[in-house]
């Protein structure tokens, strides 16, 4: 079962996810990112194991060139969560002053001026929720990891509970078209839809196609922000590129086009990503199999 934007949960079968990897098909319209969000406390149900091998996605490329529009559509296409590490931080942006812990404080003041949070804080937030990471229901990593300390981290995470990606998605765009669609964006106060004024705008001004939400405009992407931020890119994420390369899992997607074109161009990719760790997974049981 996955939960939906109003806090209640879908059942997700075997079935309905295997219908998921079959092009041009209809999903289950789920997101999950208000568990996410919320953090530990809150329980989530899971598909029962063994009914598919979860999609464990993670989307890199700089500020503003679409990681979060591309997540959602990958969300409505494979039906893995979409986990934004900057939602989070939003989320207890939105909270009273003595609702925030002194770390949440401290963190918010980082995203305003456009730079990263700290490792330290940003790695107990995704600790504490790394239940979403074990979901047989697979997960899409938006805004995480964005340092190699990070990476190595996650990766020594997973790696103990013997957790594999499925593939690491760089969305790669020239600079100028960057600066164009972090100026023009707005979200949604309550679903978190991503629009923008010109090249996705919302069917009524300032309003949310899904839930009638008010649009906003984020408070980092004030020009003098933007420029922090993909400095921050060039200097602490881009690395990450070569860091996942060397371990075979990076997958490159020009980001030029319609959200929609660029997420069908990824799709074929992702899946042979995904038979290979399959038939991988396969090899490893049939030798366990014999060795015992
Ligand atoms: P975060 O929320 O992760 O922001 P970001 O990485 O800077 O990325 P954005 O959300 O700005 O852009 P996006 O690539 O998702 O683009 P979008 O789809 O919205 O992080 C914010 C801050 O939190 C960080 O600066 C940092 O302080 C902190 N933080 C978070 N995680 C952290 C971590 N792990 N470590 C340390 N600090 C952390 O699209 C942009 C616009 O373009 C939209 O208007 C959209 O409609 C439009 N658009 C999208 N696709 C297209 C298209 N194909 N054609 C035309 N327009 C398009």
């Amino acid at each position: 079962m996955c939960s939906q934007p109003g806090g209640g949960v879908i059942p997700v079968t075997a079935s309905a996810r295997l219908q998921s990897y079959i092009p041009g098909m209809a999903t289950p319209d789920k997101r999950s990112r208000s568990l996410w969000l919320q953090g530990p406390a809150v329980p989530c149900e899971t598909v029962p194991p063994g009914a598919h091998l979860p999609w464990r996605i993670v989307l890199l490329g700089a500020p503003g060139v679409g990681k979060g529009t591309q997540a959602d559509l990958l969300n409505q296409r494979l039906n893995a969560c979409h986990l934004s590490t900057g939602d989070v931080f939003r989320a207890a942006g939105g909270r009273s002053d003595s609702e925030q812990s002194p770390a949440m404080k401290e963190a918010l003041g980082y995203m305003r001026r456009g730079e990263l949070v700290p490792d330290s804080i940003v790695w107990d937030l995704v600790r504490e929720r790394s239940q979403c990471l074990h979901c047989v229901g697979g997960f899409i990593l938006d805004g995480f990891p964005r340092t190699v300390a990070q990476a190595v981290s996650l990766k020594q995470l997973m790696d103990k509970d013997g957790l594999g990606l499925t593939a690491v998605v760089n969305y790669e765009l020239p600079l100028e078209e960057i600066v164009a669609r972090l100026g023009g964006r707005r979200t949604c106060e309550i679903c978190k839809t991503v629009y923008h004024v010109t090249e996705r705008p919302p069917r009524v001004a300032d309003q949310c196609d899904r839930c009638e939400g008010k649009l906003f405009q984020r408070e980092d992407d004030r020009p003098e922000s933007i420029k922090v931020r993909l400095e921050t890119y060039e200097r602490n994420t881009a690395p990450l590129i070569d860091f996942y390369a060397k371990l075979g899992l990076l997958v490159r997607v020009p980001a030029t086009g319609t959200p929609d074109e660029i997420c069908e161009r990824s799709l074929p990719e992702l899946e042979y990503r995904r038979s290979k760790q399959f038939a991988h997974l396969m090899w490893a049981a049939e030798e366990n199999r014999r060795d015992t």
